[in-house]
C-alpha cells in the first residue's frame, strides 16, 4: 500500500471518528462516487504512462472513475511515422484502466498541435482525407468498445471565432471536421464523439463561433454527441462558467467540464486560494445545473505535475492538491457541496440522508446530518 493510501486511510479513520463523538455517521464516498450520487457519470482526471506508478496512483484510483490520456494517445504517439503505428503507451493505459475499473475518454484524434511532420506537409485533399480515414480507423479501432468518448477534434477556434491556421483547414476547410465525425463513428459506434475547446468559459467570438459550427453539423446529420469545455480557468475570471455551460447545452447535446485547472497569478496567497475554493464549487455547480452534463474531469492531482507550471510559469496553484498531495480548500468546497446536493442521494451505494443520531429530520440548528 503506497504511503500516500496510507495518510489517506489515516485522515478517513481520524475523520470518521471526530465525526463518531458528534454523533455523525461519516461515510468516505469518492468525488466520482459523490458526482454519480448527484445524477451525473464521473468526476475524471488524466493519466499516463508518468503518472500510473506515481504517488498519484492512490488518490488517482481513490477518487477517479473517467480517465483522459494526457498524451500518449495522441497523433505524434500514436502513429509518428507514416504508416508505423505505436500502441504500447497507449494499450498501457487502457489495460490499467481496465484493471483498475476505470473508464476512458480518448484525447485527441484530430488537433494542430502534436501532428508529425509528415502529417503537416500534406497539400493534396484526396491524400489528407486518406491519412486522417486511416488515422481515425486504426486509433478508434482498436480501441472499439472500450473508451466511453472520443475528442475527436480539438482546438479548432481561435480567439475571434475564426478558424484556427492547421494543415487540416488549410486542405480541407471546414470539412475535415464532419469527416472526422463520420471517420470515428464508423469506427467505433457506440463511442460518444466530442469537440472539444478552451476559453468557452465567457461570452465572445468563440463560444458564439462554437454554437454556430454546431448548428451547421447538425443540420448536415454529422453525428456529433458532445461538447468538451475544456474549463482551463484564471483565478478572478470564473464567474461566467455555468451560463455558457447551459448555452452550450442549449444545442441539445451532452457537455462535458473536460480539463478543469483554475490557475491562480502568482504570488500565491491564502485569500487567492480561499477565493479559488468558492470558483471550484461554482464551476461544479455549474455543471451538477445542467441536466445535459455529464460530468468533470479535472487536468491533474498535484499542483507540483500541472502542465500550467512550464507553460505559464506566471500562475500557479491550478489543482485540488498541493504539491505534498495535501488536499487543498478546493477538494474541500467540491466534497463539501458534491455532499450537500447529494443529500438523499445513491452515494457509495449506500442510502445516505444527513441525520443526527438523536434529532429529528433537522437538527437543534438546521444542519444537516449524514445516516447510513
Ligand atoms: O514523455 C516525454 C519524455 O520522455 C521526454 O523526455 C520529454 C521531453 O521531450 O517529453 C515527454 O513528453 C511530453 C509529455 O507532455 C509528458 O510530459 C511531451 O513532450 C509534451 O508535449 C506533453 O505535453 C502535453 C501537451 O498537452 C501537449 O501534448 C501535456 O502533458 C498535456 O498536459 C497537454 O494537455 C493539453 C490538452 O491535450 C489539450 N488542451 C490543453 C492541455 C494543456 O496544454
Amino acid at each position: 500500500m503506497t504511503r500516500t493510501l496510507s495518510f489517506i486511510n489515516l485522515r478517513r479513520s481520524f475523520t470518521t471518528l471526530l465525526l463518531a463523538t458528534a454523533g455523525y455517521h461519516y461515510v468516505e464516498a469518492s468525488l466520482n462516487s459523490m458526482m454519480q450520487a448527484n445524477g451525473k457519470l464521473y468526476f475524471g482526471n488524466i493519466i499516463d504512462t508518468n503518472t500510473m506508478q506515481g504517488n498519484e496512483d492512490g488518490v488517482l484510483k481513490g477518487e477517479f472513475g473517467m480517465f483522459t490520456p494526457e498524451y500518449s494517445w495522441k497523433w505524434n504517439r500514436i502513429q509518428p511515422e507514416k504508416g508505423q503505428f505505436h500502441f504500447n503507451d497507449s494499450d498501457a493505459v487502457m489495460e490499467w484502466a481496465e484493471a483498475n475499473g476505470k473508464q476512458i475518454r480518448g484525447h485527441t484524434l484530430v488537433w494542430h498541435q502534436n501532428i508529425p511532420d509528415w502529417v503537416d506537409a500534406i497539400t493534396d485533399k484526396e491524400d489528407l482525407t486518406k491519412v486522417i480515414k486511416d488515422h481515425i480507423n486504426k486509433a478508434v479501432g482498436r480501441y472499439k468498445g472500450r473508451v466511453y468518448a472520443w475528442d475527436v477534434v480539438n482546438e479548432v477556434f481561435n480567439e475571434d471565432g475564426t478558424f484556427r491556421d492547421s494543415v487540416f483547414y488549410r486542405v480541407l476547410g471546414e470539412d475535415f471536421i464532419p469527416l472526422a465525425f463520420r471517420t470515428a463513428r464508423d469506427a467505433d459506434p457506440n463511442a460518444k464523439l466530442y469537440i472539444n475547446e478552451y476559453n468557452l468559459d465567457y461570452a465572445g467570438p468563440k463560444i458564439d463561433a462554437m454554437l454556430n459550427l454546431i448548428h451547421r453539423l447538425q443540420a448536415q446529420n454529422v453525428p456529433i454527441d458532445a461538447i468538451g469545455s475544456q474549463t482551463h480557468l484564471t483565478s478572478g475570471r470564473v464567474s461566467e462558467v455555468p451560463a455558457q455551460l447551459k448555452r452550450l447545452a442549449s444545442t441539445g447535446l451532452d457537455i462535458a467540464v473536460t480539463e478543469l485547472d483554475i490557475r491562480i497569478k502568482r504570488p500565491v496567497t491564502p485569500a487567492k486560494l480561499q477565493q479559488q475554493k468558492g470558483e471550484y464549487a461554482l464551476v461544479t455547480k455549474g455543471c451538477l445545473d445542467v441536466p445535459a452534463c455529464v460530468g468533470i474531469s479535472m487536468w491533474g492531482v498535484s499542483d507540483k505535475n500541472s502542465w500550467v507550471k512550464e507553460a505559464l510559469p506566471a500562475f500557479g496553484a491550478p489543482l485540488m492538491w498541493d504539491g505534498n498531495l495535501r488536499r487543498k480548500g478546493a477538494y474541500g468546497a467540491v466534497d463539501g457541496l458534491l455532499r450537500k446536493v447529494g443529500e438523499g442521494a445513491e452515494m457509495a451505494g449506500a442510502k445516505v440522508s444527513v441525520t443526527r443520531r438523536h434529532g429529528g429530520r433537522r437538527g437543534r440548528h438546521g444542519k444537516r446530518r449524514l445516516s447510513l
